[in-house]
């Protein structure tokens, strides 16, 4: 809600800079307030001597709840929300068999906008703020899924699919229609507000070389303008790539090749990567989208964070939905941390919680303005409880070393 003056006192956790370590790069304020005027963030600090300078307004306590800064889901399907979690097959089957008979529905506008009400509630109702996101090929689906988030201020970076091939036919749009609608979105969206545009080939496999052409054409004429896709993330895909696009080497080179990889490109998986490809997502500064609740939902494969790690390439975590099975991040770290786990690799609860603040705005180029609770962002951040039911009431008593308090029964 937009009001004037807001002061919200808490227990406070954030990383304030761009950082390699955020086990160390935090700042945790036991007894914190936070302070927001006009839906911007104007004090933070501890609780004693931040309120010195607001001692006539009222607070709002929120004492033994936890404040961090709003969740960032860096990739996900909007017209996938009714379908998530759809039974047991992987990338090429699943695809056919429930995820384009369901983005077909979004070619009926009425239809389109009530689920896009319903996909931004989801986003809020999970602790997300912001979220890189995939609306299907319509371009009134898309429009509706921008009003939707533009009536409740969110910060959302989005774009129509464009797929001209190898999908049913009353999906497909062409090199053209994609090129000019894409056009007329960016320019209606992009930068409207906290709206952000995302050019949006669907995957390499649904688009034609003449499409894939445009895509290039339109990220020179927009540089400021996000383009997110998918990139290897199923052996089957893969090797279809591969035979579709003979003259590239790789998965990555088919982007490379039509001008789709730069430092504003975001890409969803990454799990089967070769050396080279490694290389060019750092040298071009990518943004690879870590996707764990579906990888281990679509059996896709285990992401290898060391590796992104070795070769400096940025990592933010999302959920994938409808392949993901919960629109809630948190419950998406718990699965990045056990990927991660049969990897050989122990991801930290603070590792965790800066891929999907600081992290990911940092490589969204949005520090300025959301990620963290520094003074002059937006004021998005989320409130939790982690004594929300008996079983967490005791783990959090057990891991601070307290005494269970009963709970009042309208809460357990
Ligand atoms: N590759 C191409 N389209 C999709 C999609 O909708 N979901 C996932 N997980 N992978 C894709
Ligand atoms: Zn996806």
């Amino acid at each position: 809600m937009h009001k004037e003056l807001q002061l919200f006192r808490a227990s406070i956790l954030h990383f304030p800079i761009v950082t390699e370590a955020p086990e160390h790069d935090y700042v945790f304020y036991s007894d914190g307030l936070l302070v927001t005027r006009n839906d911007k963030i104007i004090a933070l600090g501890p609780y004693s001597t931040t309120i010195e300078g607001f001692s006539n307004e009222q607070v709002v306590d929120y004492t033994g709840k936890l404040i961090v800064p709003g969740f960032i889901d860096s990739h996900l399907h909007f017209p996938q929300t009714e379908m998530i979690a759809s039974f047991g097959e992987q990338l090429l089957q699943w695809l056919e068999n429930y995820t384009f008979p369901t983005e077909k529905k979004f070619s009926a506008p009425q239809y389109a906008s009530e689920m896009a009400d319903v996909f931004i509630e989801q986003l809020y109702a999970n602790g997300t703020t912001t979220a890189a996101v995939f609306s299907s090929v319509h371009q009134q689906a898309t429009d509706a899924l921008f009003e939707a988030a533009y009536k409740q201020k969110m910060c959302l970076i989005a774009g129509k699919v464009c797929m001209d091939r190898h999908c049913p036919e009353d999906l497909q749009d062409t090199a053209e229609i994609a090129y000019q609608e894409t056009k007329g979105l960016i320019e209606k969206w992009h930068s409207n507000d906290r709206l952000l545009y995302a050019i949006t080939p669907r995957f390499a496999p649904t688009s034609s070389e003449q499409q894939l052409v445009k895509m290039g054409k339109l990220v020179e004429r927009y540089p400021s303008v996000y383009i997110q896709t998918h990139l290897s993330e199923n052996h089957q895909e893969i090797n279809w790539v591969n035979e579709l696009f003979p003259d590239c080497s790789d998965y990555l080179s088919v982007y490379e090749k039509f001008g789709l990889v730069n430092e504003r490109s975001i890409f969803g998986h990454c799990l089967h990567l070769n050396d080279r490809e490694w290389q060019r997502l750092s040298d071009l500064n990518a943004t690879i989208a870590f996707c764990p609740s579906s990888n281990l939902f679509l059996g896709s494969g285990l992401f290898d964070l060391d590796k992104a790690k070795k070769y400096g390439v940025g990592v933010a975590l999302a959920s994938d939905v409808g392949a993901g099975t919960s629109f809630n991040m948190l419950r998406t770290m718990g699965d990045a941390y056990k990927s991660c786990q049969l990897k050989g690799i122990a991801l930290s609860p603070l590792e965790g919680l800066y891929m999907m603040s600081q992290g990911s705005a940092h490589q969204l180029k949005l520090t300025d303005t959301i990620g963290n609770l520094n003074i002059g962002t937006h004021g998005d951040f989320v409130v939790l409880d982690p004594a929300f039911n008996k079983l967490s009431q005791l783990r959090t008593a057990s891991a601070y070393n307290r005494e269970v308090i009963e709970l009042p029964q309208d809460i357990i």
